[in-house]
Parts: structure tokens; C-alpha cells; sequence
């Protein structure tokens, strides 16, 4: 029997802890150019709140009783598609569920001989390229650049923060108490980090970066961004990977309030999801591959045991209590 965690329907805010049921099926058949696939790891992602309402978004939203969609990791468990022979390991959206029928096109082939499959969830998946492109591409960190990123303990931070370092600027990180900000200043090497729980953001971005911020690689939106915004130097550059602190009700979230700044200063902000650059994504891996075997990236993974897990693991990324890329290890729901 193949398990599942079902959205029951569209939550009206954020708490969406009693929105899931969970099922057990059997599964048909394959069809031609199909293949089977048993779900050994899955992704927990902000990105999910927008996928479980009914505004638009960048994607279609999960229907209520459907499976809800999720990154995941897996082996081919049985083919009858010329692409994939029993033993292969995939990635795509395969969903909350331990196994699942895939069209041969709706899943990547991955390479889990050198590094662990769950890896290609978390700095060499989607999170990695995210960090990758947001801050090389968009960013384009410079070593004369001071550089502040939000949420930088966390899966997409924490690699973007990295890569910044790397690029040889000055790197201040935010993030939600201490254990998290001794992490970046004495794991990750960064330059300064800032402890948004512990009092005014504003105060103490003028004690960390008293020369004004060039670069600020956004994950959170709201209080930060406004409090951020006002310290912006001029033609600084401002990259909006995520808002998290306003989702859960997207058609409330606000702006940020100083955002005459981006006109008196000749700011430039931009946005971006993946959609933009999955052609690009061998570029991406190739530098990620390369920092991670040598030990210059480090990507921290907080990991949680079973499926039955999710309805908290999903509240834990809005409430802080992830620390590093958010996995769930379903291998024991076999
Ligand atoms: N553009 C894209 O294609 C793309 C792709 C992936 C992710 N993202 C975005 O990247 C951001 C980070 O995602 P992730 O997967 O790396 O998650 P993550 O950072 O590992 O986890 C989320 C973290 O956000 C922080 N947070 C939550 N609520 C907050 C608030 N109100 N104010 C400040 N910080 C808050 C928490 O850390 P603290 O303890 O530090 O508060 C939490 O641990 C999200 O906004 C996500 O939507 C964008």
C-alpha cells in the first residue's frame, strides 16, 4: 500500500496544520513510457503556501484531494520507458507519498554515486541553483560590496551567503536568535550577524554595516526589507528571492514602505523563480558539485523521520524552528 499526505483544502491563512489527510492506495499499472518510482526523501518548502490557495501563481495550485506536490528523491522500482531501467535515481515533483507512477518526462535522472541522493534536494536541487542564480546572477556580489542576506541560516540563505563570501565582499547575515547567528559568523565565515529577534532591526544594521548596504539578497520581505531599504546605497542592487514573512495570505502581503528609495537611489530590485533559468541549471551544479567536494560550501540539512511529520514540519519554516535545508526521510513509511 503507497501512503500519502492529501491537502483536504485551501487554508485561509497560514496555519495549515489540520488541512492534510493522509491515504493509502494501491497503485494501477504502468502504462508505455511510464515509470514507477519509491520516494525515499522529500522536500519541505515555503514555496508550498503558494501552492496550496486558490490565487494564481507561478504554478497551478494543488487541488483540494490531491496528493500534495512535493521535491523529491527516488529509485525506479519498475520501467516501461526507454529512458530509465530499474535502479535509477530520479528527482522532479514526485509528491508527499512513498511511490508513485511517473511519466518518463516528469522526472531528471540524477547521479547519487558520489553524494547522497537527499543532496539534490538541498544544495545541489532547486536550493542550491535558487542561492546560485539569485546571488550570481542577479545579485553579482563584487568584493568592494557590502552584502546583507535575510533568513541566512536557512537552505537558500545560507548557500547565497556563501557564495557572496566567496565573490569576496562583506557579508552580514539575519537571522532568528543566537544559535543560528553563531552559525553564520563562525560555520559559514561571514562578516557580521544580525539577531532580528533580539531588538530594533534598524539599530542594529547601523552597528553592522555603517557604510550602507550595495547588495541585499531578500528572503523575507516585510519589517526587514523596509528597515533594509532605508540603508540601501546608492545603485545598490536588491535580489527578491522569497517574502516569507507575509505568506500565508498573499493577497494581504504589503509592499515595502520605503520604496521611494529605489527612485531617490537609483536601486535596481528583481525577482526571479527557477522557470527563468532551468536552462542554466548544469551551470549552477557544476559550481555547487565543486564547492561541496571541496569543503567551500557548506549546506546544513535539518532532517525529520516520516511522512506524518509534514503538517508540523511545514509550520516549522514560519516559525524558525528549521535550521538548514527541511527534509523528511520517509524510507521507515515503506
Ligand atoms: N525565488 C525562488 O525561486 C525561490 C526558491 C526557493 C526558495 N525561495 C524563497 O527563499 C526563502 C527561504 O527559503 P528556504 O527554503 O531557504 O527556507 P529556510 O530559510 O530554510 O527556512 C525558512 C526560514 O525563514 C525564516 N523566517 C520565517 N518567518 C520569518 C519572518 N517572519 N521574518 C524573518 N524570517 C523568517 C526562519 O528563519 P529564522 O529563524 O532566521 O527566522 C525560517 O527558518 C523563502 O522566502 C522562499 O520562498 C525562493
Amino acid at each position: 500500500m503507497v501512503k500519502q499526505v492529501r491537502l483536504i483544502d485551501y487554508p485561509a491563512g497560514r496555519a495549515a496544520r489540520d488541512f492534510w489527510s493522509f491515504s493509502g492506495d494501491a497503485l494501477p499499472a504502468l502504462d508505455e513510457n511510464q515509470i514507477k518510482v519509491r520516494i525515499d526523501w522529500v522536500s519541505v518548502d515555503p514555496g508550498m503556501s503558494g501552492w496550496i490557495t486558490d490565487k494564481p501563481s507561478y504554478m497551478p495550485p494543488v487541488k483540494p484531494g490531491e496528493v500534495m506536490r512535493a521535491f523529491g528523491v527516488g529509485e525506479v522500482v519498475e520501467t516501461r520507458s526507454e529512458r530509465f531501467k530499474v535502479g535509477d535515481w530520479v528527482t522532479g515533483f514526485l509528491g508527499l507519498q512513498t511511490e508513485a507512477i511517473f511519466a518518463e518526462k516528469a522526472v531528471r535522472k540524477i547521479d547519487v554515486g558520489q553524494v547522497p541522493p537527499q543532496l539534490f534536494l538541498s544544495g545541489l536541487g532547486m536550493t542550491g541553483y535558487t542561492a546560485y542564480f539569485g546571488m550570481m546572477d542577479i545579485g553579482q556580489p563584487q568584493e568592494s560590496d557590502t552584502v546583507v542576506v535575510s533568513a541566512a541560516s536557512g537552505a537558500v540563505g545560507g548557500i547565497a551567503a556563501q557564495l557572496a563570501k566567496q565573490a569576496g565582499a562583506r557579508v552580514v547575515g539575519i537571522a532568528g536568535g543566537p544559535i543560528k547567528c553563531a552559525y553564520l559568523t563562525d560555520e559559514l565565515g561571514l562578516d557580521a550577524a544580525i539577531d532580528y529577534k533580539a531588538g530594533s532591526i534598524g539599530a542594529a544594521l547601523d552597528a553592522a554595516v555603517p557604510a550602507g548596504i550595495d547588495l541585499y539578497f531578500d528572503n523575507v520581505g516585510g519589517e526587514i526589507l523596509d528597515a533594509v531599504l532605508d540603508r540601501m546605497n546608492y545603485r545598490g542592487r536588491i535580489v527578491v528571492c522569497g517574502s516569507i514573512s507575509q505568506y500565508g495570505d498573499f493577497a494581504a502581503a504589503r509592499g515595502p514602505a520605503g520604496y521611494m528609495r529605489v527612485v531617490t537611489h537609483s536601486l535596481k530590485m528583481q525577482g526571479f523563480t527557477m522557470r527563468d533559468y532551468m536552462h542554466r541549471v548544469p551551470e549552477a551544479f557544476e559550481t555547487l558539485a565543486q564547492g561541496y567536494a571541496s569543503g567551500s560550501l557548506k549546506f546544513r540539512e535539518h532532517v525529520l523521520e516520516g511522512l506524518e511529520t509534514f503538517p508540523d514540519a511545514y509550520e516549522m519554516l514560519f516559525d524558525g524552528r528549521n535550521h538548514g535545508k527541511l527534509l523528511i526521510d520517509i524510507r521507515g513509511d515503506h
